[in-house]
């Protein structure tokens, strides 16, 4: 690697807006402070500094979502509530540019006028809501669009966990676009965070919930963004799903036995509790079909699946079995008061383990094995390999009773092989996208990206690694402007998919 260290490089950098925030100066909350410092200043930089070197044919955009709160919640803040902030690096020509912007959605507007929170979080009782109305499958919530992202026919969606608007960007600019309408079509309700991007065909999947009969909606988008399929699925009551998986020919989403306590429900109070009582059920639907064929198997909530496909009579279904979805054994290391809600967060807590479930459409009947012992989630893959039958995960290893990231792991879901990497004491990533090499054909033949909060160095950069040579550690590390907040999901988009990628020597030039 050159010895050039991007601390003592100087790289220009726009300040392209401003918001107001109004959280306290030397605020100590544990989700807004340290590796969840947010930010308030948008920026873009160009030719960025980097130690080692960008492969010149890692050619596209990595885009990640980031919770980063401006007001204090009206009495308990969590991090689901905070508003979307996205951070792209782009990476073209061996270079590298940055730009992060927020996601403008209806409650941020409402709430900068207001200078203050109007909403309920996640943490909070609905009554403490300012505002009577409100987004989410809960209700009186803010739609921060801060969960999920996507990029589906040559535009960026942001998503929400708790079912929203899908907030749409330039995913080169990021650009507000405004919301999908899916042409007139798109559901009062909301739709999900995680929604199935398909490269192939270039439809998009989703799902919607809530607390309303049947309890959920599977749908599908197509390439034109229309929807061309639509159907209730019916649930024993409400759930929260957070993720769904498809294969080829089939759709998969679930009903897994943590959702709100009926009894507390009906008495206006939402209380996640697990019911080791009941099966994990797994509904298999063709991709434009209605009937959905259930498939039980051992009880756990499971919050993000990695991949499926078909083999012979079975689908095969991997994704993260939770051993304790309560956490009831976890701890939160850090201030008490916060303890009881912020031990949920830990991926130690929830006991998550990549696990593979083996549906057969002949008999019914479920198989089930643990892939691996290590604590691991946030899986992602190639994205070629989606639907399909395929060898390799990258998740991520938490640090012990956060919601932060410590270290990745590529899993070989074939030999049960690990190969690891930690960021170092201090160093948070976040998920971590494949991005294949251009003109590639093998599975791992590609980069990992991801994105660090170091706050040992107090700084933050892009790390891109050898999809096969995790343990190597990275090949090239992109000083960004700025320490950013730790954030979570992301996705990578290849140049060639994005409209006016080439279309300019700036590849900023288009906004
Ligand atoms: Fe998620």
């Amino acid at each position: 690697m050159p010895d050039r260290d991007p601390r003592e490089s100087s790289v220009d950098v726009e300040i392209i807006g401003r918001v107001l925030s109004t959280l306290p100066v030397g605020d100590d909350h544990p989700y807004r402070s340290g590796p969840w410092r947010p930010q308030t200043v948008e920026r873009a930089a160009v030719d960025l500094p980097v130690v080692g070197e960008i492969p010149a044919d890692l050619d596209g955009v990595y885009l990640r979502n980031t919770e980063n709160p401006v007001h204090p919640a009206i009495s308990d803040y969590h991090p689901f509530d905070g508003d979307a902030m996205v951070h792209l690096v782009g990476f073209r020509d061996g270079k590298a540019f940055y730009r992060n912007r927020f996601v403008r959605t209806d409650g941020f507007r409402a709430e900068q006028e207001a200078g203050r929170s109007l909403w309920a979080g996640v943490a909070e009782r609905p009554e403490v809501a300012l505002r009577p109305d409100g987004w989410g499958a809960r209700g009186r919530m803010k739609d921060a669009s801060s969960t999920d992202i996507v990029v589906h026919a040559g535009v960026a969606l942001t998503s929400f966990y708790q079912c929203g608007e899908l907030y749409r960007l330039d995913p080169l600019t990021l650009d507000d676009l405004g919301k999908s309408t899916w042409h007139g079509d798109f559901p009062a309700r909301g739709v999900s965070a995680h929604p199935k991007v398909i490269p192939d065909t270039g439809e998009m999947l989703f799902f919607s919930y809530g607390k309303d009969e049947p309890y959920l909606h599977y749908g599908v988008i197509d390439a034109d963004d229309r929807l061309v399929h639509h159907t209730p699925v019916e649930l024993p009551g409400p759930r929260l799903p957070h993720d769904m998986a498809y294969t080829e020919n089939y759709a998969i989403l679930n009903d897994c036995p943590l959702f709100w306590d009926p009894q507390a429900l009906a008495a206006g109070r939402h209380v996640a509790r697990f019911h080791p009582d009941l099966p994990l059920r797994l509904g298999v639907v063709p991709r434009r079909g209605t009937r959905v064929r259930w498939f039980e198997a051992a009880p756990t909530y499971v919050l993000h699946w990695v991949n499926a496909y078909e083999e012979g009579d079975e689908i095969v279904l991997d994704g993260f079995f939770q051993g304790d979805p309560e956490a009831r054994g976890g701890t939160f290391p850090g201030d008490r008061r916060y303890a009881r809600v912020f031990r949920m967060l830990s991926l130690d807590g929830m006991q998550t383990r990549l696990h593979r479930w083996r549906l057969n459409l002949a008999t019914g009947t479920v198989r089930e094995e643990r892939l691996s012992e290590s604590i691991t989630e946030f899986g992602m893959i190639n994205p070629g390999c989606a639907g399909r039958s395929y060898r390799y995960a990258y998740a991520s290893t938490g640090a012990p009773g956060w919601f932060l990231f410590d270290g990745l792991v590529r899993h070989d879901v074939r030999t049960g092989a690990e190969d690891r990497y930690r960021y170092g004491p201090g160093v948070f990533g976040s998920e971590t996208a494949v991005a294949p090499r251009v003109g590639a054909s093998d599975e791992d033949d590609g980069y990992l990206i991801t994105m660090t909060t170091d706050m040992t160095a107090d700084r933050s950069e892009c790390l891109v690694f050898d999809a096969a040579r995790v343990g190597d550690g990275p090949i090239a590390r992109v000083a960004l402007p700025e320490r950013v907040s730790s954030g979570t999901h992301s996705t990578w988009a290849a140049g060639a998919t994005l409209p006016g990628w080439r279309a300019t020597d700036d590849p900023l030039g288009a906004s």
